[in-house]
């Protein structure tokens, strides 16, 4: 899995600049458009909160778990929704930010919450963690199944009979190379080089392969109840983002000159945050990569 250090990478070197441009309690995973691009991000990200509350039960009084939980967003929908929210995260300015927000946020591996940490919960929620719950090397070492396989097992062991999970990730597309190929000095823009472009943004993490992967991992423990495609939606949440992240602001340039050794010293640095494309995009426009929203259940 991508350990601490791999996600303070992505997220806590530039934890300022994803507040600045996304909100303090930033939204960071696909949006739900469900095709309706005429809806703002905000629109689309609410609705995506509402669809959550429908498929796994967040009302009054129920304790909802939120593996990965970001800077918070869903928590805090949680907890307008009258319910309970706990949520776990790998970065450290995220759970520093989470808790100055009054959330309920533990820097703890989300591979490994049972009931001995936080009790059973009522539902659980995973948005945009899963792509960093398998390293590179452990997938070619061929552990990317019994992973996921022991993910859903303490999933499981967390939710009452008919409790529901909500998990929404990345995975490979129809079109994924073999991962042999993928290499930063492969010929720029082709295939290889943009999904190094993700391996440099997103070390430690590596992509199950399609859907069917996840749910194959889940099913001795829990049925799929719901799949559908976000790769469209997707698309155009990023699209958003990057308008937001483009917008100047004063802050934002002081904690960008800030940053400035980084970019001085750093290739990894400058590869994942200065290369000026915009590598998940085009890896879900060429089919490299999908996105499903998926609804489990614990059977009674
Ligand atoms: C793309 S962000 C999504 C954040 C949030 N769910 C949202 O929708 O905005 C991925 C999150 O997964 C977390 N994460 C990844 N691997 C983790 C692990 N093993 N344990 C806990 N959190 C993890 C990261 O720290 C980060 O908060």
């Amino acid at each position: 899995m991508a350990d601490r250090r791999d996600l303070d990478f992505t997220y806590s070197l530039i934890d300022r600049i994803f507040r600045l441009s996304l909100g303090e309690m930033a939204d960071f995973s696909g949006a739900k458009y469900d095709g309706d691009f005429s809806l703002t991000l905000e629109e689309a990200q609410r609705r995506k909160h509402e669809y959550i509350r429908e498929q796994i039960g967040i009302a009054p009084g129920r304790r909802v778990l939120d593996l990965g939980c970001g800077w918070g967003p869903l928590l805090n929908y949680v907890r307008g929704q009258g319910a309970t929210g706990v949520g776990v995260t790998l970065s450290s300015a995220q759970a520093k930010a989470c808790c100055r927000n009054g959330l309920d946020v533990h820097l703890r591996n989300a591979l490994q919450v049972t009931t001995s940490d936080f009790g059973p919960f009522d539902a659980v929620a995973s948005l945009g963690a899963f792509e960093h719950f398998c390293s590179p090397d452990e997938a070619a070492a061929g552990r990317q199944d019994e992973i996921y396989r022991n993910l859903f097992a303490n999933i499981a062991g967390l939710l009452p009979p008919g409790g529901r999970l909500y998990l929404q990730t990345m995975v490979f597309g129809r079109n994924m190379i073999p991962r042999e190929q993928i290499t930063i000095d492969a010929p720029r823009e082709s295939d290889a080089w943009y999904l190094a472009l993700m391996g440099a943004q997103f070390p430690g993490s590596f992509l199950p392969y399609g859907s069917e992967q996840v749910v194959a991992a889940a099913e001795p423990h829990l049925r799929l109840v719901e799949r559908t495609s976000g790769r469209l939606d997707y698309i155009e949440t990023i699209k958003q983002w990057r308008k937001r992240f483009a917008e100047p602001s004063p802050r934002k340039t002081l904690v960008k000159l800030q940053l400035l050794p980084h970019y001085l010293t750093s290739k990894d640095f400058r590869l994942a945050f200065t290369s000026g494309v915009s590598a998940n995009s085009v890896c879900f426009e060429r089919e490299l990569m999908d996105h499903f929203r998926l609804v489990f259940e614990k059977p009674a």
